[in-house]
């Protein structure tokens, strides 16, 4: 008999990125001749890990205090007013009720806000196309989940599907958590319009005007890899001034991402309402889960981006680098879309961001078939994603066609 309690001897992380990442690290190690497109960091051309020199300032210029001591659970005023600033950017004056909470990672943002807005049983919606780690969160949490479609038959963005599941949701539970990945989709690098986005707006505003709690989860790991730049991602975050008092927008913020600090596990929850109640309740609720999960975020982290984010020089270093990895993403995504159009190699519609993902029914015979080549892609279902933040743009460049080889071959 397994000593688990009950609900977790089904227990599994089935997430295979880490797992399949590893192994690709590991040849690589040996071999440095293999690709490695697996894992959501960005590598320079040389295969380095890109790490931001202004970060690494800052990092060289924390006392011990700021680096190790204890922070409190929410985290210090000063991290919540440069993330703020950060994320609101011009906006930010305009936002009369926001509350933060530090979280380790987008990861502690997500599982805080699954915690805390579904009842045990609920159904959060997700993207079918989707970060699997959702679904463990999900469930961590006593949530369930179903899915809407990213996109419809023409491949656009599937804005009545995602209003049909939330009618159906509200009827089922009474409750909405809506979870959208944008810019930079996750995985397929779908970046919404802001019509698309004003839509969503006007449907949580129609649903939760009888008083039915509407939540949106804006997953913006990679706000700050859209190619269209800060204005357009900052405009759309604008429109949650348009919520009305039974909606709330929370933003999952990553440090990982943003900053490149993927192992120092820094990130916020930020929630927008027009209503100061509900920024209270969420203050109160996911302080006590934060206490409950991890305690406190590092200090180090947040002192860090504090620093960064503050320091006119360091602020204004730092935006020119994120320009320049931007750009390194822009021109591997060109490379690689404009070679898979050579070959006639289908992706799923991809704007920007870390990868790009191609439809394959038989994802795991692509994956192993590629490996026999020394290219480690993320199989998933119906699907490969190809991590373009992590390989050169020499390799987007002969990847395209090895794919569609190894994709016609395992038909
Ligand atoms: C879509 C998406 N959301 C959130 C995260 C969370 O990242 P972190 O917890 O490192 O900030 C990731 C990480 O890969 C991601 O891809």
């Amino acid at each position: 008999m397994s000593l688990l309690a009950k609900r977790s001897i089904v227990k599994e992380d089935k997430s295979n990125i880490i797992t399949l990442g590893a192994i690709a690290k590991e040849m690589k190690k040996k071999d440095p001749s293999v690709v490695n497109a697996t894992i959501g960091m960005l590598y320079d051309e040389e295969g380095k890990l890109f790490v931001f020199d202004s970060v690494n300032e800052a990092l060289n210029n924390l006392t011990d205090d700021e680096k190790f001591s204890y922070a409190s659970t929410p985290g210090p005023d000063t991290y919540h007013e440069a993330i703020k600033h950060w994320v609101l950017r011009e906006h930010y004056s305009s936002f009369m009720n926001v509350g933060v909470m530090a979280t380790p990672g987008g990861s502690g943002a997500i599982s805080n806000t699954f915690s805390n807005y579904l009842n045990p049983g609920d159904e959060v919606l997700l993207p079918n196309y989707m970060w699997g780690n959702y679904k463990q969160f999900a469930y961590e949490n006593y949530a369930s989940f179903r899915t809407y479609s990213l996109f419809d038959e023409n491949n656009k963005f599937n804005l009545k599907d995602i209003y049909n599941q939330m009618v159906s949701l509200k009827n089922k539970q009474g409750r909405i958590l809506l979870v959208i990945n944008d810019p930079c989709q996750n995985p397929t690098g779908y970046t919404m319009s802001f019509d698309e986005w004003k839509s969503i707006i006007n449907m949580i505003n129609e649903l939760s005007n009888d008083g039915t709690p509407v939540i949106l989860l804006h997953d913006m790991a990679y706000i700050d890899y859209d190619k269209r730049g800060f204005k357009a991602t900052r405009d759309k975050i604008a429109l949650y001034k348009n919520l009305n008092s039974n909606a709330m927008a929370i933003m999952a913020f990553s440090g990982s991402k943003t900053m490149a600090l993927y192992g120092i596990r820094v990130g916020a929850m930020i929630a927008v309402s027009n209503s100061e109640e509900n920024i209270l309740e969420f203050n109160k609720a996911n302080k006590f889960s934060s206490r409950a999960k991890w305690s406190n975020t590092t200090n180090l982290g947040m002192n860090l981006i504090t620093k960064v984010l503050t320091d006119d020089k360091l602020r204004n270093k730092f935006e020119e680098e994120l320009e320049l990895s931007r750009k390194t993403l822009i021109d591997r995504a060109n490379m690689f879309i404009e070679k898979s159009n050579e070959v006639g190699l289908k992706t799923l519609p991809f704007d920007c961001g870390f990868f790009i993902t191609i439809p394959c029914s038989n994802p795991n015979s692509v994956y192993q078939y590629l490996v026999d080549k020394k290219i480690h892609i993320i199989p998933m279902d119906n699907v490969i994603r190809v991590t373009i933040s992590a390989i050169s743009i020499k390799d987007c460049k002969k990847l395209p066609i090895l794919i569609k080889e190894a994709i016609d071959y395992c038909k």
